[in-house]
């Protein structure tokens, strides 16, 4: 199954898509992940995208598009997660014809519903392994052993640059603004699915599961 993971930050988007690709072997394609590495790269378009990421605006269509044109042509028996994209009508245009392409189709797009207040406590609490990316949060999923990372051991906490009060505020207008038009646009394709993003991770990972095993 190929699905999109649609919400605002900080809705659970990577902390829902890592645990499909354990339990169902997807592939996560994050445009986040993607463009964190690329402005580590030293080279003035890592340079723009780190500008534009810290202030919390969306990088270009024609960037994203491109990151994630190259990851589609391998093999993905398990299906793809899309995480972080499309965030806007374009880039949903683009993803169409794209799957089209490679001979592939959209399955589900699942809506994360998380009201704002949540999801200030949610980024200003975020960390992650520094080794393998793990998410935790200092209130809802704190490592068992203290800075030690349940999945890898590793001992490197990172903050993301851009989970601080200005950033997030104008990562959430580009959301209302971009984004959350592409709720209508896959509603009307008979494609959107929403769940509660406020609830539970584990009940969270349940509806999702039952999305994609069509008991929803
Ligand atoms: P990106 O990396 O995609 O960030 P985002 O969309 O802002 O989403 P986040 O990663 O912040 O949140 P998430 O939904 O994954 O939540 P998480 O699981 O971590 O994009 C960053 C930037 O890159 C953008 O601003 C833009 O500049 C650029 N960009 C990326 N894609 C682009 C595109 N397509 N086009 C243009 N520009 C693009 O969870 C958050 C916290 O909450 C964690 O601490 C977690 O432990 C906790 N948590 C998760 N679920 C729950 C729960 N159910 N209950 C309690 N706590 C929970």
């Amino acid at each position: 199954m190929n699905i999109i993971l649609l919400g605002p930050p900080g809705a659970g988007k990577g902390t829902q898509a890592r645990r499909l690709v354990e339990e169902r072997n997807m592939i996560q394609l994050s445009t986040g992940d993607m463009l964190r590495e690329a402005r580590t790269s030293g080279t003035e378009m890592g340079q723009i995208v780190a500008d534009v990421m810290d202030r919390g605006d969306l990088v270009t269509d024609e960037i994203v598009i491109g990151l994630i044109d190259e990851k589609l042509s391998g093999d993905a028996a398990g299906g793809f997660i899309f995480d972080g994209f499309p965030r806007t009508l374009r880039q949903a245009d683009a993803l169409t014809r794209s799957l089209e392409k490679a001979g592939m189709s959209l399955d589900a797009v699942i809506e994360m519903q998380v009201d704002d207040e949540a999801l200030v406590r949610r980024i200003t609490g975020r960390f992650t392994c520094g080794s393998c990316g793990e998410v935790y949060h200092d209130e809802t999923k704190r490592p068992a052993v203290e800075g030690v990372c349940d999945v890898c051991g590793g001992t490197e906490m990172k903050h993301r640059a851009d989970d601080n009060a200005d950033s997030l505020k104008q990562r959430l207008m580009e959301y209302y603004k971009k984004t959350s038009p592409l709720i209508g646009y896959y509603y009307a394709k008979g494609q959107l699915h929403t769940v509660d993003g406020l609830a539970e991770i584990e009940d969270v990972a349940a509806s999702i599961a039952a999305v994609l095993d069509g008991t929803a």
